[in-house]
């Protein structure tokens, strides 16, 4: 294991120095939200939006954590390094207690823990496969929980059917991927599911909703009914890790004519460009 500099409550540590009690209530409950930001060209990519969505997360659990962006900025700026495209992992839990006890505790320090990491190369241009299934997740999926089990046992599921992903279904609409949000393109309309307690506000998913109405590309935000799904000439799905993948079989049968489709090249281009720009 690579001994990285990581961040941990206050300290700077070698990872493998860096040790949390097993009376944390996130080890123990799953109780803290989390963030993952890239860093391109040595900058933190949309910041401000992530920090945004860190305080959301913060707020919906009732964990008040009153750092500003210049502070979380002195924060993660010494974890970044020289190379190709980065992440930083941000975990914030509810910190530890002196019982285990489901209400939270009247007094706790949040455990804040950050590392950065590379972003694993990933071969978008030939596009990915991905499986439908039944999103069984809980009604708060708007919030950056650490608690993915659901999202872990659905993300395996398609793995085990050598498929990136699996596009989850609730009463009959595509909400999102199990780590990921996804678009579709339906009669040369860009369209992507809107913002609720169903899905994750994904970051790269409102930068591709700007990035379309600035140069041209008709878009919607609207539910997407699993028959339209199946019937899209496109389907792509987005996050920080992954960019934007393009889905070329869904449930084993081709998407569109079952190659990369050309709204996705455009919208490729654009989004590189912007990382570019941005940096
Ligand atoms: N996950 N929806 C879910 C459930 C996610 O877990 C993610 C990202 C997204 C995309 O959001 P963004 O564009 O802001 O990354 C949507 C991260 C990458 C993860 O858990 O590792």
């Amino acid at each position: 294991m690579q001994d990285k500099t990581v961040y941990l409550n206050g300290e700077y540590l070698p990872l493998s120095e860096a040790k949390v009690s097993v009376l944390d209530r996130g080890f123990l409950f799953g109780d803290g939200i989390y963030e993952v930001i890239p860093v391109y060209f040595g900058k933190l990519f949309c910041l401000e939006a992530h920090l945004q969505r860190l305080n959301n997360s913060l707020n919906a659990i009732r964990l008040p954590v009153a750092l500003n962006t210049q502070q979380w900025l002195e924060i993660l700026q010494p974890l970044l390094v020289e190379g190709d495209a980065q992440y930083i992992y941000l975990q914030i839990t509810r910190g530890v207690a002196d019982t285990r006890d489901h209400a939270f505790p009247e007094q706790c320090e949040p455990t804040i823990f950050a590392m950065c990491s590379a972003i694993a190369p990933f071969n978008r241009e030939s596009g990915v496969q991905a499986i439908t299934l039944d999103d069984m997740r809980w009604a708060l999926c708007n919030i950056k929980a650490t608690t993915l089990l659901a999202n872990i046992l659905l993300r395996q599921q398609a793995v085990d059917q050598s498929c990136a992903e699996a596009i989850l279904l609730k009463d009959g609409y595509a909400t999102e991927g199990a780590a990921s949000n996804v678009f579709s393109v339906i009669d040369d309309v860009l369209i992507t599911p809107p913002n609720s307690n169903k899905i994750l506000p994904g970051i790269t998913r409102n930068v591709i909703i700007d990035l379309a109405k600035e140069n041209g590309i008709s878009l919607r935000v609207e539910s997407i009914p699993d028959a339209d799904l199946r019937s899209a000439s496109e389907i792509w799905l987005t996050s920080s890790t992954r960019e934007i993948l393009p889905v070329i079989t869904l449930d084993n049968k081709p998407v569109g004519d079952g190659q990369v489709g050309p709204i996705w090249q455009s919208m490729q281009n654009l989004f590189q460009e912007y990382k570019r720009a941005v940096s």
